[in-house]
């Protein structure tokens, strides 16, 4: 049986660094599944990893046949997946009566739908010290009004992750919930999401928060944070109603 990690997102920003901090630390590993739409950007990456082993799964994961398709090759396949890397998603920011609905729902179907499809596809294949790793956002923690569908959509994620750790502990798989704030990756530079003055003061790098990540994930921890920022907003979402927050929220964001 081989012995994989499946990185989704490994096109660029986060799930690329997961791709090359995997290839690196985990030296067991037989394969390491990409899987984003830019079969460009994987071939490139595959380049750069001369020495290990790449499998180009270029899939959108907002298709149900794409899901398919990973479906079938896991069964065909049948690789004991060691590491479950989501990192896939995307973003919109800006009032919810200006958003497109079609933009609303490609957030939601790569999120929140893909990410739990994925993640169930790959229950199966999952044994005794996997770690599924789920992308999430320090924007979980928050309704955030200016970027509402995005940061529900998170919500959603911490949710799922929660409750699946829980689930799988008898298995002994952990769930790691990554909840990152602002990281210097082209989620930025698609001109959907504003980077306004707080979010560039705060910018952390990719390298930090999946080396973090990483770390968490093999010590079984539920949550990864990076960086005292988004700890520090934990602790207030904890603390203060959340009508006083949703105040702040709003003279910050809109
Ligand atoms: N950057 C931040 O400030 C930040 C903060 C907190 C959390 N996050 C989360 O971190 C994760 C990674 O984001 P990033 O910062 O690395 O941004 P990014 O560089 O834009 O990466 C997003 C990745 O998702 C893939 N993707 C998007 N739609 C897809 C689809 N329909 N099918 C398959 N793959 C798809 C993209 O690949 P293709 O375009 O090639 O398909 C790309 O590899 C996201 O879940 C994001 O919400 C980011």
């Amino acid at each position: 049986m081989k012995y994989i990690a499946l990185v989704t997102g490994a096109s660029s920003g986060i799930g690329r660094e997961f791709v090359r901090q995997i290839a690196s630390g985990y030296p067991s590993l037989e394969e390491i599944w990409v899987l984003a739409r830019r079969e460009q950007a994987l071939l490139e990456l595959k380049e750069e990893l001369s020495g290990k082993q790449l499998k180009i799964l270029s899939l959108d994961l907002s298709q149900d046949t794409d899901l398919e398709k990973l479906e079938l090759l896991l069964k065909r396949e049948h690789p004991c997946i060691r590491l479950l890397v989501n990192s896939a998603g995307c973003g919109k920011s800006g009032l919810i009566e200006d958003q497109d609905w079609k933009d609303a729902c490609r957030m939601l179907d790569v999120n929140c739908r893909a990410l739990t499809v994925v993640t169930m596809l790959c229950l199966p294949y999952l044994r005794k010290r996997s770690r599924i790793i789920q992308v999430d956002s320090g924007a979980a923690f928050l309704p955030q009004p200016g970027f509402a569908i995005y940061a529900a959509s998170k919500s959603y994620v911490f949710s799922f992750d929660q409750a699946l750790g829980r689930e799988l502990k008898s298995r002994g798989i952990s769930v790691t919930s990554v909840c990152p704030g602002p990281v210097d990756t082209e989620f930025f530079h698609t001109g959907e999401i504003v980077l306004n003055f707080w979010k560039k003061i705060f910018l952390a790098k990719p390298k930090k928060v999946v080396r973090k990540a990483l770390f968490d994930a093999e010590a079984g921890r539920s949550l990864s944070i990076y960086g005292s920022y988004i700890r520090i907003v934990r602790l207030i979402a904890k603390l203060f109603p959340q009508k006083f927050l949703l105040w702040i929220m709003g003279r910050i964001f809109l």
